[in-house]
């Protein structure tokens, strides 16, 4: 049965640097082609009552992501491609908060009215990596806007229960948002095992590194040195606590941070920017014994870099993909004042204007940080 009481609607990219914002009703108004309009039906439809495993959430926040910002632009982010036949039209979006409007049979850890965001990755259970813990592994992962999975960017999303985490009273719906990209900061700090007292540089003042930063400074460390190529960049950097910002187009990162750190080295270099030079810095920069862990992605797989570094230093080189049980966690610690994710969404559009989101995301990098659309 379809209920008629939620009229979605949610935006579509229906080329590169395209989106298009539709409702159910007028889906026509706006696309002539009728295999769109019927995958765009279909994508918006909202079944009640929901399946026993999940909720249907209306929407108020949706982040824009740098992968969302790929697709949009180049149609690929990293070695996953928008297939024109069987992804367009293509819903973007992944980093999702609101209130749940409908509740599942078997779902007992919510109800109507709670305020939540959620872990968009699906996996299966079953495998060994589900199994031992590292679902971010998963092979059969479903990760919304990921093709060919469709995204959130839509007022009505069901989504399974369990993959949901209640929001405490005192946070909004839009720090919810943030708690995606928040948990990949909250992972890599883990991963680079931060505790009180820590040196760090963080190579890339974006959403990502910034995040990375407030981790850090959640979890105790000292000393906090942040590098990019955007002024703008750094001085949300600044804003947020970073004890010293380095525009690595002004000056050399390495140099700098040796002797910010008494030439000594950070204990942990965080890469966070996802460029090749960032990663060949890494192995320079970090003390010896160090660690360095890369958290960013770069377009080109094989990078050159310094293993002899690695060697004569004993570094330790750690990865991350996603996160794994990040979730309540960086919700407690956004929650209780120790990291303020909000800070890091410098712009907001409502999403009439999320091609105006997207194309300042693109055009606008030494204004935007960090956009985000709300769900009037
Ligand atoms: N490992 C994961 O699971 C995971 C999760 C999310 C994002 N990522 C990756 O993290 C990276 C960062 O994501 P983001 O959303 O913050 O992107 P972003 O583009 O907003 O931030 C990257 C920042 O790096 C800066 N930068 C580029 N070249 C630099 C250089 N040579 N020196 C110093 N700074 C430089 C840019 O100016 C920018 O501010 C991306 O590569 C993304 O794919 C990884
Ligand atoms: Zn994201
Ligand atoms: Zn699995």
């Amino acid at each position: 049965m379809t209920e008629k009481k939620y009229i979605n609607k949610g935006a579509f990219m229906t080329q590169t640097g395209t989106m298009v914002v539709v409702d159910v009703t007028n889906i026509e108004q706006h696309v002539t082609d009728p295999v769109m309009q019927e995958k765009m039906r279909r994508q918006l439809e909202v079944s009640t009552p929901v399946a026993p495993d999940s909720v249907l959430i209306q929407v108020e926040y949706v982040g824009v992501c740098g992968s969302d910002v790929h697709y949009f632009h180049d149609g690929r982010c990293g070695s996953f491609e928008v297939d024109k036949e069987r992804d367009i039209p293509f819903m973007l979006g992944h980093e999702c908060a609101g209130t749940v409007v409908e509740v599942g049979a078997n779902v007992t850890h919510l109800s109507v009215g709670d305020k939540v965001c959620c872990e968009p990755s699906v996996t299966c259970s079953n495998c060994e990596l589900c199994k031992s813990g590292h679902y971010n592994l998963c092979e059969n992962v479903v990760f919304w806007a990921t093709p060919p999975v469709q995204g959130c960017f839509m007022k009505y999303v069901p989504f399974k229960a369990d993959l949901c985490y209640p929001l405490p009273e005192t946070m909004s719906a839009r720090a919810g948002a943030l708690i995606e990209p928040f948990a990949t900061g909250m992972y890599a700090a883990e991963k680079g095992a931060i505790t009180v007292g820590n040196t760090v540089a963080i190579l890339g003042s974006g959403c990502i590194g910034l995040m990375t930063m407030l981790a850090c400074k959640a979890r105790g460390a000292s000393q906090i040195i942040v590098c990019d190529l955007e002024d703008v960049r750094l001085e949300k950097a600044k804003e947020l606590g970073a004890d010293y910002v380095i525009n690595s187009a002004k000056e050399d990162p390495i140099a700098k941070i040796f002797e910010l750190t008494g030439k000594r080295g950070p204990d942990v270099v965080f890469e966070t920017a996802g460029s090749k030079f960032t990663i060949a810095q890494t192995a320079h920069i970090a003390r010896r014994g160090g660690t360095v862990v890369l958290v960013g992605m770069s377009a080109q797989e094989e990078i050159n870099y310094n293993f002899g570094q690695v060697m004569g230093k004993e570094l330790t080189i750690k990865s991350l993909f996603r996160y794994v049980n990040m979730f309540p966690k960086s919700i407690a610690a956004a929650a209780g004042g120790l990291a303020p994710v909000e800070k890091i969404a410098t712009h907001e559009y409502s999403l009439e204007d999320i091609q105006q989101a997207f194309e300042d995301s693109i055009n606008k990098k030494n204004e935007v940080v960090k956009a985000v659309i709300r769900f009037d």
